[in-house]
């Protein structure tokens, strides 16, 4: 899958360290939930740099030298259940972002997403969106939460997510072009059930320790 400005793979050791922990079935809930909690903050860094900023002048003790400011409010918008594991993450680089929430479900035989929640701050359409969700297998539930959200005045959105299938990519890119995706990590491709392989199997189950369907 070629990268371009609307795609970025996030390619560092650190992150297939925290992957393989993510993956392993064997991880213990607070081995899982701490990987995910850095892999937040990788994901955070890498999404704000398509954060606009504005040049500022700062004054040090010494003089006064060129610096720089975020230019607009950050939103991260973590897509319930499993998006809220990445929110920590995202604000220990913005710790006064606003943050909105979307719940969506896949239904478990039609695998198209239903949308049980929304809480939305306003300002939406002056500021960058950074939406979150570990797990980008059809796009559907992506999709439909850049949707809603572009209908509550959002124009900047940044979507972000641990593992991606190429399947997912697709759909976003197709159903909005003008939304960049940062993901740590592509992974190979959707099963008959929709689950990415070779993926690491239910996140939002596995992070809240929850009993699979
Ligand atoms: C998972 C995941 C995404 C969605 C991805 O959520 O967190 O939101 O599936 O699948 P898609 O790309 O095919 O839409 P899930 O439906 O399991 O809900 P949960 O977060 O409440 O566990
Ligand atoms: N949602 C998940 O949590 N995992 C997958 O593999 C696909 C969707």
């Amino acid at each position: 899958m070629p990268k371009n400005k609307y795609l970025q793979i996030i390619e560092h050791p650190l992150v297939l360290l925290y992957i393989t922990k993510l993956r392993d079935q064997n991880s213990e809930v607070q081995v899982f939930r701490e990987a995910m909690d850095k892999l937040g903050g990788i994901l955070g860094y890498h999404a704000l740099s398509h954060v606009s900023t504005k040049d500022v002048q700062v004054q040090t003790p010494l003089e006064i030298t060129s610096g720089m400011k975020l230019n607009k409010t950050v939103y991260v918008i973590p897509i319930l259940r499993a998006g809220l594991s990445l929110v920590q993450g995202i604000l220990y680089f913005v710790p006064n972002a606003k943050v909105g929430h979307i719940g969506i479900y896949r239904d478990h035989q039609t695998h198209e997403p239903i949308n049980y929640y929304d809480n939305l701050p306003d300002g939406l359409d002056n500021g960058t969106c950074i939406v979150v969700d570990p797990m980008l297998a059809t796009g559907g539930s992506a999709s439909h939460a850049i949707s809603y959200l572009k209908e509550n005045g959002a124009n900047d959105i940044v979507f972000t997510c641990v593992i991606a299938a190429p399947e997912g990519i697709k759909k976003v890119h197709t159903d909005h072009p003008d939304v960049p995706i940062v993901t740590s990590y592509l992974d190979r491709e959707l099963n008959d059930q929709a689950y990415i392989l070779p993926g690491l199997g239910d996140a939002g189950d596995r992070y809240f320790d929850t009993t699979p369907f």
